[in-house]
Order: structure tokens, then C-alpha cells, then sequence
């Protein structure tokens, strides 16, 4: 048995959960709950990031404490993932005791080590980046990244020697090329990295809300350093025996490209100093924005995952947001668009399939699943189509490619579609000579959707289990049922209800 430790990012807790977060725990899940189908033994994290002068700015705004703000928002954040059937294993917030503990333990360690030292600093400071820009780096005098205004601090600081470790985290990318995806990301970080490390200010001393320097209490852990940390103080990190011997180095830390620098070249850099393995793999996925627009506050565009799902189920909500863009582009996202998909992709193409099987075999057999004939060259196709299909989403799944993965499911679900257009088991039924050829088509068809179904499971849950209800098959999806041949003779298939009714499509709402 294999382990499969993989992470989302942390979500700030100065703001309420919104599609973008939707999208990175979604895939994680996807991918979790694929590795356990496989037997692996699977370790899913995710949790929110509490600390920071923005969460600080956020509460007094609110007139609450930073620890009230966060208490308030996590449940927002917790009760979404269930309702999104998010299959999480630990949650980890950065508020609590056994997260401060290894964060203090890795700082003073570096502390200890000179990797981390005391200076001054002096620079541009964007608050809702939380990140210092030198001049030089300002476009317009605003921060380069989200283009708001940035202001002078001066200070003293902590900082951590990033630039000693510059050859090595540049040899390590070189030679890993799968280190940091997609490839055109893994450009951009070379290239930045080329350009020269500087040494990082990891502390601050103009707010109090975060976890304190060990033995120098006027300062306060660098944000990003704290979260960071988050992917290993969850498996017990300073403890080493137990979970963290048991899953570090992580296999994926899964992220939007706008949090890449933090995750490939701050966070390697800091695992480099402590002496820990690095990640192996760093997955960047792209933006998502809401009818054309960038999704914003002021804007008033944002998606809110919980309306969604009420109005159009959690299985058709996942299915879009992994179906209609390639994972690591930017995609767009609009009412019509996924009204579309539920109605072609969902109730016509993989719904209606079921339903006129399921029909047919209840009609022509009273539900049971007979002994079959010789298969013959259509039914052989689409055999070995199913067949193809498992090798095909398992590679896809490895490549993190969801879009590809779904698509090579609905070439089999429309090939079988086809496939009963073109056996005509209506004509066969009434040939009673042709009985023995009407239970091979039945069989084939009901068997192709059977893996199907295995395959989307991680997908869409509940459909699947609903899916696979009907067609007799009551035990937990698991590798094992993905071989052809599953479906045995005499067992019973319902007549299934529609999946997914069809929504009326009226362009965007
Ligand atoms: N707290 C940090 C992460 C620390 S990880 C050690 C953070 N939090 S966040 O809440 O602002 O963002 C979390 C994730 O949401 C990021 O991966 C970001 O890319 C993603 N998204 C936020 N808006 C998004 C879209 N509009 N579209 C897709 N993902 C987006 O950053």
C-alpha cells in the first residue's frame, strides 16, 4: 500500500469562502478519494490561516478580536466543505497550540543555525499581500501583484538567509522537472529565481497578531512563514516519528498560481535550511473569473459556493468546476455555462444512458442480469473502449489533468449511447431466437456504465453511489471494480430515476 499526503492551501480567514477557494479543495478531494479507491493510504489536509496584520486590520473593522473573526469565519469555511462532500482528513488553523509549537521550534532552530538573523529593513510593504517590494519592483508605485497602493516601513526584522540556498533550489528545479507544474509556471519561478535570491525579512514588529520570535517577543513571525509551516506542524512536526515520518515529503501541495513564489521558492528554501526533505510536487491551478470579469468584492461578482449548490446539487457543482477548465489555465465561469454542461453533459449524455439501460433490461428481463453469448465486434469495442478508459483516467488523474480525465469517461458514455442506437435492442426483443444476443447488449452496456461510474466516483459521490445502486452493484467503489466482468448474472438492476433533471436554459441569469 502506497501513502498519498497532499494539501490545499490555507484559506485567510479575513474573507468568506468563494469559488476560488471551492476549486483547489475540490480537485484535492478529487484526487484524494481517487488514491484511496486505490487502496492508498491517504492523508488530506487542509485549514485556514489566522495570523497576519489583514486578518488583524479585518477583526478591528468588524469590532471583534482576531481569535472571534476567526472562530466565526473557520465554521463558515468547514460547514462548505461538508456540504461539498470534502472528504478532508485534518484541519489545521493556525491558531492552534500544536501549529505555534513547530512554527516557534523551525524558527528558533534556523535562529540557532545563523539562517535566520537580525537586521533592518527598509521597503515597500503591500498589507493585503503581505509581502515587502523593492522599488524597483513597483509598477506605478503600486504593488506589482494586485496593483493596490503599498507603503514605506522601515524596521527591524528578522531575516532569513534565502540567498545562501539560491544554486541549490535552482539545481534542485533543474533537476526535477516535475518539481513545479504546469511547465510554463515552472518557466517563470526559473527565471525568478536566476535573477538572485535576496534575503527574506521573516519577522515584524508594527502588529502583535501572530506567533512571537522565540526569546525576542517585539516581534512577531512573518505571515507566510507561519502558514507555510502549516504543511508540516499537521503531521506532528517537531515529533518526527508518527505522521511526519509516516507522509513527509508531501506529494502534492496543490494552489492557485497567484500563491507560486511562497510555495517553490520561500517554502523549499525554508525546508532546505531546517534540513527537511522538499515537496514533491508544487501544482499551480489558474484563475477563475465570473462572467468575464476578475471575481471582487466591490465588483459584487463573487460566486458564492453555497448558492450554487443549493440551486443546481453538490455532484453538478463539482462535475463543472473540474469539467469546463483544463486545471492550471484560467477559466471563466457563468450560469450558462454550467447550466449547459448539466443539461447536455450530465442529464442527456450520462443520465439518459442509465435511464434507457436500466428501462430495457427491467422491460426485457425483469431487471436480472442474464448469461451472455459471444461478444461480438460492437460490443468488443466497446469493451475494450471501457478498458482503455481505466488506463486513461488513472494517467490523466497522475498528471493532475481533471478535464482530460472526465472527458475520456464521456467518450464512453456517448459510445454508449451510440452503441445502443446501433444494436437496437428494441428489435432484438422481438426475436425470441435473438434472446440469448438481447443479454449480451444488456450486459455490455450496463458493465461499460458500471466502470464509468467506479471512475466517477471521486467526482461526483453521490451520483455515482446513487448510479451504482441501480445497477446492483452495492459495495464502495474500489480498484477492484474496474475490471470488466464485474457485473454478475442475477443480479438485479432498478430502473433508475433521472440523475439530473434538466434545468431550462434561459443564457445567463
Ligand atoms: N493564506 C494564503 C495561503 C497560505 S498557504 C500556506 C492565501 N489564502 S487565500 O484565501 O487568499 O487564497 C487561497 C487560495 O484561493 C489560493 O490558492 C488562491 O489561488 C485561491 N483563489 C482565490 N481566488 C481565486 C480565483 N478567483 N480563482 C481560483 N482560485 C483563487 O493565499
Amino acid at each position: 500500500m502506497s501513502r498519498f499526503y497532499l494539501t490545499t492551501p490555507i484559506y485567510y480567514v479575513n474573507d468568506v469562502p468563494h469559488i476560488g477557494h471551492a476549486y483547489t479543495t475540490l480537485a484535492a478531494d478529487v484526487l484524494a478519494r481517487h488514491h484511496r479507491m486505490k487502496g492508498d493510504e491517504v492523508f488530506f489536509l487542509t485549514g485556514t490561516d489566522e495570523h497576519g496584520q489583514k486578518v488583524e486590520k479585518a477583526a478591528n473593522a468588524a469590532g471583534e478580536t482576531p481569535l472571534e473573526l476567526a472562530d466565526r469565519v473557520v465554521k463558515r469555511f468547514q460547514a462548505l466543505w461538508e456540504k461539498l462532500d470534502i472528504s478532508y482528513t485534518d484541519f489545521i488553523r493556525t491558531t492552534q497550540e500544536r501549529h505555534k509549537k513547530g512554527v516557534a521550534h523551525i524558527f528558533k532552530s534556523l535562529i540557532d543555525k545563523g539562517d535566520i538573523y537580525l537586521g533592518e529593513y527598509e521597503d515597500w510593504y503591500c498589507t493585503p499581500c503581505e509581502t515587502f517590494w523593492t522599488e524597483t519592483q513597483l509598477i506605478d508605485f503600486k504593488c506589482p501583484d494586485c496593483n493596490r497602493p503599498v507603503e514605506k516601513l522601515k524596521e527591524e526584522s528578522y531575516f532569513f538567509r534565502m540567498s545562501k540556498y539560491q544554486e541549490q533550489l535552482l539545481a534542485h528545479i533543474e533537476a526535477n522537472p516535475d518539481f513545479i507544474q504546469p511547465k510554463s509556471k515552472r518557466n517563470e519561478i526559473l527565471s525568478f529565481v536566476k535573477e538572485g535570491l535576496r534575503d527574506l525579512s521573516v519577522s515584524r514588529t508594527t502588529f502583535t497578531w501572530g506567533i512571537p520570535v522565540p526569546g525576542n517577543e517585539k516581534h512577531v513571525i512573518y505571515v507566510w512563514f507561519d502558514a507555510l509551516t502549516n504543511y508540516i506542524t499537521a503531521l506532528g512536526y517537531p515529533e518526527t516519528g508518527g505522521n511526519f515520518e509516516k507522509f513527509w515529503p508531501v506529494d502534492v501541495h496543490l494552489i492557485g498560481k497567484d500563491i507560486l513564489r511562497f510555495h517553490s521558492v520561500y517554502w523549499p528554501t525554508f525546508l532546505m535550511a531546517a534540513g527537511l526533505p522538499l515537496p514533491n510536487k508544487v501544482f499551480a491551478h489558474g484563475w477563475w473569473t465570473v462572467e468575464g470579469q476578475k471575481m471582487s468584492k466591490s465588483l459584487q461578482n463573487v460566486v458564492e459556493p453555497n448558492m450554487l449548490i443549493d440551486k443546481y446539487g453538490v455532484d453538478a457543482v463539482r462535475y463543472f468546476l473540474l469539467r469546463e477548465v483544463p486545471f492550471g489555465l484560467d477559466g471563466d465561469f457563468s450560469h450558462s455555462a454550467l447550466v449547459h454542461r448539466i443539461n447536455s453533459d450530465l442529464a442527456n449524455d450520462l443520465g439518459n444512458l442509465l435511464n434507457r439501460s436500466t428501462a430495457m433490461i427491467n422491460k426485457y428481463f425483469e431487471g436480472i442480469v442474464q448469461p451472455t453469448g459471444p461478444l461480438q465486434e460492437i460490443d468488443e469495442s466497446l469493451k475494450s473502449r471501457t478498458e482503455a478508459m481505466v488506463v486513461q483516467v488513472e494517467s490523466h488523474l497522475g498528471d493532475l489533468a481533471f478535464s482530460k480525465a472526465l472527458q475520456a469517461i464521456w467518450e464512453v458514455i456517448s459510445a454508449g449511447n451510440k452503441y445502443i442506437d446501433e444494436s437496437a435492442p428494441w428489435t432484438l426483443a422481438k426475436d425470441p431466437a435473438q434472446k440469448e444476443r438481447l443479454a449480451t447488449v444488456m450486459y455490455c452496456i450496463l458493465e461499460s456504465q458500471r466502470i464509468c461510474h467506479h471512475l466517477l466516483a471521486p467526482f461526483m459521490p453521490e451520483t455515482a453511489k446513487k448510479a451504482l445502486g441501480y445497477l446492483g452493484w452495492d459495495a464502495e467503489p474500489a480498484a477492484s471494480g474496474l475490471q470488466w466482468g464485474g457485473l454478475k448474472e442475477g443480479t438485479s438492476v432498478v430502473k433508475a430515476e433521472a440523475l439530473f433533471p434538466r434545468i431550462e436554459e434561459k443564457g445567463s441569469e
